[in-house]
């Protein structure tokens, strides 16, 4: 080989004159920038970002001012919440004046919630453990084990010993720091967070630890249905007024030990949704996404779309659609499931997906494909698409599609995928307006509830200063726009959003 056919050479990457006119660039120079330009440039941009396009009444721009004198104060002080932890925010947020007007603002709906972690853990402790009937039992992990049954229950692992809680109470006297122990099992919550996660793997264990304390109250049949009851109530207190539930469906069962089925679940979401409705008449519904554990294999994935698509037929107007749970890094990818997961079509039958996506930071792995993966099966949402900006194409696709992430902050930043929100990747989405919705995904594990302190996180720590009152009705707008709901139903609940809204802004406006 000649010396010469190794040479490279650098073309100059200068552009010419008329190639800038082309781009729309005006001609650079060294003197002193044009001002005017300057600013339509900055316009440019702004009008870009989530909510930037927004049309806004005088009211709006009032409550404006408002808006934007408190997120200066926020950014101001010493402690930056975003920057922190939440579980070492928590507390600053709540005494944050802007907090308390997102906590009254109407959120629109809450799209990417699951079904055993939208209640805070007070409530299951202070009124479902004294519930009688409940035993508990503590493990080797020093995790606990919770039952209701009319019989001392078999001891089987993890539970060599079951103790009735009316008991073990009556033993412990003052029950105060043993009631708070038994929250401690059922959240992530600690006071270092850093020391006591150090990195994912720990982190999920915990994850999984607490989910299977929660498991043996909130499969208890009568629980069951009192539980999503307050979750709504929950929700509805922190003005969201409609839900998308991701939901295991697990078998409930009774005192008696009777196993109920996956049709006794769903008929106990259409109850209890339908007594809750008829006493909040401004709440607007909510719909569930059955979900299923990623760990399974392809055959057990086909028969629960096979049950899927029964439950489908049976409670239309209920169920959206169907997910796949669980840590993705350690799950199987999308793509092992793509020929059981077209079973569905195969049949004519429509399945809407709502796939978990991109819950990652390890880039290039089998995992990180799963969000083209999840747009290739036609997926209607992508949840937290944490990895999304990595993949031009997926997100090219994801916005020609029309399909929008769920953004859940918090969530990302206790399962240890960013600790400062400011560097959260959905800051890049909401800058270019890229179709997104803010949700809370697990908020009791979390410590918190509803969908404020999210909206608090997507605010103020990764949309930045600049986002405003647009940003916060696109935000709302959006988690209707993108929901599974009908066309009709979306205008309806738009509607009825709109008047929330306006009322809202109005009461809001600065003195
Ligand atoms: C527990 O919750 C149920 C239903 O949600 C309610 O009827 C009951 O009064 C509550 N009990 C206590 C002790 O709070
Ligand atoms: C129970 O213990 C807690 C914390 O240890 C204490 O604050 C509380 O006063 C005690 N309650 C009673 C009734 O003694
Ligand atoms: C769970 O509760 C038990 C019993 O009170 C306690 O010993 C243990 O430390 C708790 N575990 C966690 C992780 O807080
Ligand atoms: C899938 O899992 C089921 C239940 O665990 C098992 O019986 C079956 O053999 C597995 N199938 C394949 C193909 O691995
Ligand atoms: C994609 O999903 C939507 C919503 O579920 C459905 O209406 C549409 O028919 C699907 N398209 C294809 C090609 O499967
Ligand atoms: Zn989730």
């Amino acid at each position: 080989m000649s010396a010469s056919s190794l040479k490279v050479t650098i073309k100059s990457t200068k552009l010419s004159p008329p190639m800038l006119l082309v781009l729309g660039i005006a001609a650079l120079s060294t003197a002193m920038p044009d001002p005017s330009y300057r600013e339509s440039l900055i316009r440019k941009e702004r009008s870009q970002q989530t909510g930037g396009r927004m049309v806004l009444s005088e009211a709006e721009l009032q409550f404006n001012a408002l808006l934007d004198k408190l997120k200066q104060q926020e950014m101001e002080s010493e402690d930056f919440p975003p920057a922190m932890h939440f579980f070492q925010a928590k507390d600053l947020i709540e005494q944050s004046q802007l907090f308390s007007l997102l906590q009254k603002m109407p959120k629109g709906g809450a799209l990417h919630v699951h079904d055993f972690a939208m209640v805070d853990v007070d409530w299951l402790v202070k009124n479902v453990t004294y519930r009688p009937h409940c035993y508990v039992c503590f493990t080797d992990t020093s995790s606990v084990r919770f039952t209701f049954s009319l019989r001392q229950p078999k001891s089987s692992p993890p539970c060599s010993q079951w103790m009735l809680l009316d008991n073990l109470r009556a033993k412990v006297g003052n029950t105060t720091d043993f009631d708070q122990s038994l929250m401690r099992n059922l959240t992530l919550y600690s006071d270092n967070p850093e020391v006591a996660y150090p990195n994912q793997d720990v982190v999920w264990k915990r994850f999984e630890e607490a989910f299977l304390a929660v498991w043996g109250l909130v499969t208890h049949a009568p629980v069951f249905k009192d539980y999503f009851y307050e979750g709504l109530k929950q929700f509805n207190a922190d003005n969201v007024m409609y839900l998308e539930l991701r939901a295991l469906l697990p078998p409930t069962y009774e005192l008696d030990g009777t196993v109920n089925s996956r049709f006794w679940t769903m008929k106990a979401y259409q109850d209890e949704l339908k007594d809750f409705l008829g006493k909040h008449q401004d709440f607007f519904g909510c719909r569930v996404i059955v979900t299923a554990h990623r760990g399974i294999n392809a055959t057990e994935l086909t028969n629960a779309l096979e049950d899927a698509i029964e439950l489908q037929k049976d409670f239309p107007e209920l169920m959206a659609g169907f997910d796949l749970v669980g840590r993705e890094d350690s799950g199987r990818p999308l793509w092992y499931f793509s020929k059981a997961l077209s079973l569905p079509a195969e049949r004519g039958v429509s399945m809407p997906y709502f796939f978990h996506a991109g819950e990652t930071d390890f880039q290039g792995t089998e995992v990180d494909q799963n969000m083209l993966d999840a747009l290739l099966l036609n997926t209607s949402r992508i949840g937290h698409g944490f990895a999304l900006v990595h993949h031009p194409t997926a997100k090219a696709l994801s916005r020609q599609m029309g399909v929008a992430v769920e953004v859940c902050p918090i969530s990302n930043q206790v399962l240890k995928l960013v600790s400062d929100l400011r560097n959260h990747p959905a800051a890049v989405l909401m800058s270019e307006g890229h179709p997104l919705v803010v949700s809370s995904d697990d908020p009791a594990l979390f410590g918190a509830c509803g969908l404020s302190y999210d909206f608090y996180e997507a605010f103020v720590g990764i949309a930045g200063l600049k986002a405003d009152v647009g940003t916060l009705k696109e935000f709302a707008i959006n988690s209707i726009k993108y929901s599974s709901l009908s066309p009709e139903q979306k205008n309806k609940a738009l509607a009825i959003w709109q008047k929330k809204w306006e009322r809202f802004v109005l009461e809001n406006l600065p003195q």
